[in-house]
């Protein structure tokens, strides 16, 4: 089964086409980086604009490069939520319109599951059936949670972050770096012959007696990456000078450490909590290199295989979009055809 996937949900303009789930026969994505560098971070009517002007050309570069057409692709999948109202709205639209069109299913699929599936979609992966139950870290830009997924469809978020996401942690510990925007690779290359440990930036939620937990979930299973932002404007500030060279490099591999160790640490604390065959870590964060090393040390220590996405799979795109809708079609649960976008879609709603 070939599906048409759309993804229009932040500042990734994305169509690709996927067969049977797994096999991406192509991938198109404009990236619209380049559009909000000048403010630092994604201003949404740019993003919606963007998604128009360039939408129908990726569609067609997505099925050229597949070497189909609309009409021998067998259904359509559309990112429906959690996003920007104004972005999802562009994608939605398109896909919906395609469908009547072309008297096609239409599957709304939810962004976070997208990421979730992303980890299967290489010819190599294990089978959903062996893997469950998975624990899955899910690190984007706007988010940061671990999930229990018992299958496909079954979720339960059993931490999260109680503020900043650990991308927007990234994006914004750049910024006050002045390195520019997106912060995760920035950070990432900056922090290349730093070391990690010059600074003992905060892990987050440590002291344990401090203010009321009003979050559904464990604390020690959550995140909080502000103290941190925070921490590092303080030591910025206190400096009597602009950060260069070795010192610049030594923050940027201390701040990104932090950041790459507190997610690991949780999903350590859930190892001994939760009955679990492997585990899986997804989203644009996923692509960082001292994160996947340190999770697949843990993977090393505590035998627990880990499942990580092909790098062209970890930031937003379409491929995963087709590749969870394919999913749903394979174990038989009824296809939502959503009527409209939800900017605040949970997990839990797509099952
Ligand atoms: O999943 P994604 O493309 O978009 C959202 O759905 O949010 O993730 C974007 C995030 C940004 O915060 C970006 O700084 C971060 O992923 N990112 C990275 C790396 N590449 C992208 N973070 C750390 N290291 C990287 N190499």
């Amino acid at each position: 089964m070939k599906i048409l996937g759309l993804e229009s949900s932040c500042d990734e303009t994305a169509a690709a086409i996927v067969e049977d789930g797994r096999k991406v026969l192509s991938n198109a994505i404009y990236s619209q980086i380049a559009k909000h560098r000048p403010y630092g971070g994604v201003v949404p009517e740019i993003a919606s604009r963007n998604h128009v002007a360039k939408l129908p050309a990726i569609i067609e570069d997505a099925l050229e490069s597949a070497g189909e057409t609309y009409d021998s692709i067998d259904a359509i999948a559309v990112t429906y939520g959690p996003g920007l109202a104004s972005s999802l709205l562009i994608g939605f639209s398109a896909a919906k319109t395609l469908a009547q069109r072309l008297n096609k299913p239409l599957i709304g699929v939810n962004h976070h599951e997208g990421h979730l599936h992303s980890v299967f979609m290489k010819e190599d992966a294990p089978s959903e059936d062996t893997v469950f139950p998975m624990l899955g870290l899910l690190v984007s830009g706007g988010d940061s949670s671990m999930v229990l997924m018992r299958g496909v469809g079954q979720y339960e978020i059993i931490g999260s972050t109680i503020d900043d996401a650990s991308g927007e942690a990234l994006d914004k510990g750049a910024a006050i770096l002045k390195l520019g925007y997106p912060g995760g690779p920035i950070i990432q290359k900056t922090a290349e012959g730093g070391d990690p440990k010059a600074i003992r930036f905060p892990r987050g939620l440590d002291s344990v007696d401090r203010g009321k937990w009003v979050y559904k979930y464990d604390r020690d299973l959550c995140f909080s990456f502000s103290g941190l932002k925070t921490s590092l404007l303080t030591h910025v500030k206190n400096l009597d000078h602009e950060p260069v060279g070795q010192e610049l490099k030594d923050i940027a591999a201390s701040y990104q450490e932090a950041v790459a160790d507190a997610l690991t640490q949780r999903v350590e604390r859930a190892f001994g909590r939760f009955e679990i065959k492997s585990f899986s870590c997804a989203g644009g964060v996923s692509l960082n290199k001292v994160l996947r090393e340190k999770l697949t040390s843990l993977s090393e220590k505590t035998g627990v295989p880990l499942l990580l996405c092909p790098p062209s799979l970890c930031t937003d795109n379409a491929a995963m979009i087709a590749g969870a809708a394919y999913e749903k079609v394979r174990l038989g649960k009824d296809l939502i055809e959503p009527n409209d976008v939800n900017p605040n879609l949970r997990l839990a709603d797509w099952v």
